[in-house]
């Protein structure tokens, strides 16, 4: 097989403004859907699937950078996410868990140009299984997925391991099924005025950082050890060929 990988791994370092300001828990994904979008090749697309789309981040990201789809399936296991993701005569969506088994039953039969996904991939339990059938669905996978670099001093601080994948199990199952492959690393942080309000950001944007994991006491200790005015947040951004 002419496998082509370009581990370009550049490391970007992106900072917000105070996580305050924005009164919004989804600041770094929606910087994360806006920049994959960026990276997609075509302005045109007969068929896209967006795997874990939530609210639409991905298709209005689309709209916005004037890309055409006729027909944008777009799929989420949360029905409540799919109540708030636009509608229109080309958007079908699919309420679907990626981490089920019958999840392929539920997809389209036929191959879609595009497969997207944005900050959702690395809630998939098994993602070997996961890949293995999304890989059959197009030819092209632009997706970007939250990897174990995300609270990394927290988890350091607390003695977690994150709950999950690094950058390189990920890198290593995505090439197992793509033979061209372009990685990008992109680490963000995203400031606090307090330790006080970003423990509150953590428990409130649902983001997993396994601190749930302490108890009361553990938590209010961990708040005090807490190095760092910011939370660290790691993206790999995926650009796959078949
Ligand atoms: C962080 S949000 C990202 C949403 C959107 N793609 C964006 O960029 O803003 C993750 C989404 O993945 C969905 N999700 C998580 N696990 C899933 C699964 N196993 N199957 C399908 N969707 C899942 C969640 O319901 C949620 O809407």
């Amino acid at each position: 097989m002419n496998k082509e990988v370009k581990c370009i791994s550049k490391v970007v370092k992106e900072f917000t403004r105070f996580a305050h300001q924005y009164d919004d828990y989804n600041v770094i994904q929606s910087k994360v859907a806006k920049t994959l979008v960026h990276k997609l090749p075509c302005d045109y697309y007969k068929t896209v699937i967006d795997i874990g789309c939530g609210s639409g981040s991905v298709y209005k990201n689309c709209l916005n950078q004037d890309i055409k789809v006729d027909n944008f399936f777009v799929l989420d296991s949360s029905q409540r996410m799919l109540d708030i993701h636009p509608t229109a005569d080309t958007v079908h969506k699919i309420c679907a868990n990626f981490n089920d088994k019958s999840f392929f039953d539920l997809l389209p039969t036929h191959q879609v140009d595009l497969l997207v996904s944005s900050s959702s991939l690395q809630w998939s339990t098994a993602l070997n299984i996961t890949m293995d059938r999304l890989s059959l669905l197009s030819p092209l996978l632009y997706a970007s997925i939250f990897t174990s670099g995300t609270f990394k001093t927290l988890h350091d601080v607390a003695g977690i391991v994150s709950p999950i994948y690094d950058t390189k199990t990920l890198q290593e199952i995505i090439q197992e099924y793509y033979t061209e492959v372009v990685f990008e690393v992109r680490q963000y942080h995203l400031a606090f005025k307090s330790t006080r309000d970003m423990f509150k950001y953590i428990k409130q944007s649902g983001v997993s950082s396994g601190e749930r994991k302490l108890t009361y006491t553990q938590t209010k200790d961990l708040m005090k050890r807490y190095p760092l005015h910011y939370l660290e947040f790691e993206v790999l951004f995926v650009e796959a060929k078949k």
